[in-house]
């Protein structure tokens, strides 16, 4: 049976579509192609700022960087540079290798019961398939600049060569094409398969796994079997970054459904948990470096305290303690 989230978010799909579909075929299609670019894009900029801002504003004022291997301290003690680093090139590495090869992910565990007994083991497809999805994201992403970019400069060429090197079909099937779908698709069926996943899965969790698959649907299906006119598109697009805009004529509804999902996905990006894009480079558990025993850090925002010291607190009560006997420092 479909569950509650998962239904509203084919819903959202739909509704989508139809409003794509519809769009297209009236002259209400200017507003995909000349209003909402730059709406999205305005959105999806100002969004991304307020978000990375407020992160930014929230005081950290200690350090709590996560640490999985020695500190820094004697020199005679091996540090671990890449699990507990003491200096910004140590967060640096740490960080590069986050965001390039999902480092942590890599170490993540599944549990089962056996007996009365937790077993953890090694679960690496989690790994795969995310890092699989994220790659060819960026190269799908990257390839598009040929649409925005005249002359298309030779390393955007090169990429798409080596994407289409296999050469399979005509037009030749890119390789990222495939691992995309690969990858989304596994995540899509971990959160529907497996129960646990299922049960703490929320719409948002479905719709974005359902845009991205729908963006991916349309591109393929507009490369493969309904093939766009190319030479609008590219006018199209670059109308958009020079600000005159202009109609692409009879497109075909499947680019208009593309459009429409990606304008979607860019406005709905900054508020939406897809902001772990920008959110792992703020986050102080990974952008610190662990320097604790060499560094004092005083908190920057503690607010002056009127202390009463122990001296001022004996000058206080000494006629009272001498009475009840209690030993004083200063006689
Ligand atoms: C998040 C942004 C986007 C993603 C993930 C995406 C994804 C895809 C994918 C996977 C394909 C299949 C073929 C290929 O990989 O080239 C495709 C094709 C296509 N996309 Fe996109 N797309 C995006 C944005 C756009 C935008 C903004 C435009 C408008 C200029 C566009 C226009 C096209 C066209 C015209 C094709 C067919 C290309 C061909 O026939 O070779 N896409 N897209």
């Amino acid at each position: 049976m479909i569950g509650k989230p998962l239904g509203i978010s084919v819903l959202a799909i739909l509704i989508l579509t139809l409003s794509a579909l519809g769009i297209a075929f009236t002259p209400l299609s200017f507003l995909l192609t000349a209003l909402l670019p730059y709406a999205a894009f305005a959105v999806f900029i100002g969004g991304f700022v307020y978000r990375v801002v407020n992160w930014a504003k929230a005081p950290v004022p200690f350090r709590i960087t996560t640490t999985c291997g020695q500190q820094t301290s004697l020199p005679w003690i091996k540090n671990n540079s890449l699990e507990s680093p003491a200096d910004v090139w140590g967060v640096i590495g740490r960080m590069a290798l986050e965001v390039f090869l999902f480092r942590s992910l890599f170490r993540n565990t599944d549990v089962a019961i056996v007996g009365k007994r937790p077993v953890y083991g090694s679960a690496k497809w989690l790994w795969f398939f995310g890092l699989l999805f994220h790659w060819s994201l960026l190269i799908i992403v990257l390839r598009h600049l040929r649409f925005f970019i005249e002359p298309i400069t030779p390393w955007i060429n090169g990429l798409s060569a080596v994407d289409g090197f296999f050469e399979i079909g005509v037009p030749t099937l890119y390789l990222s094409d495939g691992a995309l779908l690969l990858g989304l698709t596994f995540l899509f069926l971990r959160r529907l398969v497996v129960p646990q996943l299922r049960y703490i899965s929320l719409v948002t969790d479905y719709f974005a796994l359902l845009l991205l698959l729908g963006i991916v649907t349309t591109g393929l299906l507009m490369r493969h079997f309904f093939p766009a006119d190319l030479i609008q598109i590219k006018n199209m697009a670059l109308g958009w970054i020079t600000f005159v805009p202009a109609m692409p004529k009879e497109v075909g509804p499947v680019f208009y459904i593309h459009l429409c999902f990606v304008f979607t996905l860019l406005a709905w990006f900054p508020f939406s948990k897809l902001m772990h894009m920008g959110g792992i480079f703020l986050s102080p558990t990974r952008n610190l470096a662990n320097d604790n025993r060499m560094r004092r850090h005083l908190n920057p925002w503690n607010a002056p305290v009127k202390v009463h010291t122990y001296e001022e607190y004996e000058d206080e009560f000494r006629e009272k303690m001498k009475l009840a006997g209690l030993p004083l420092e200063k006689e």
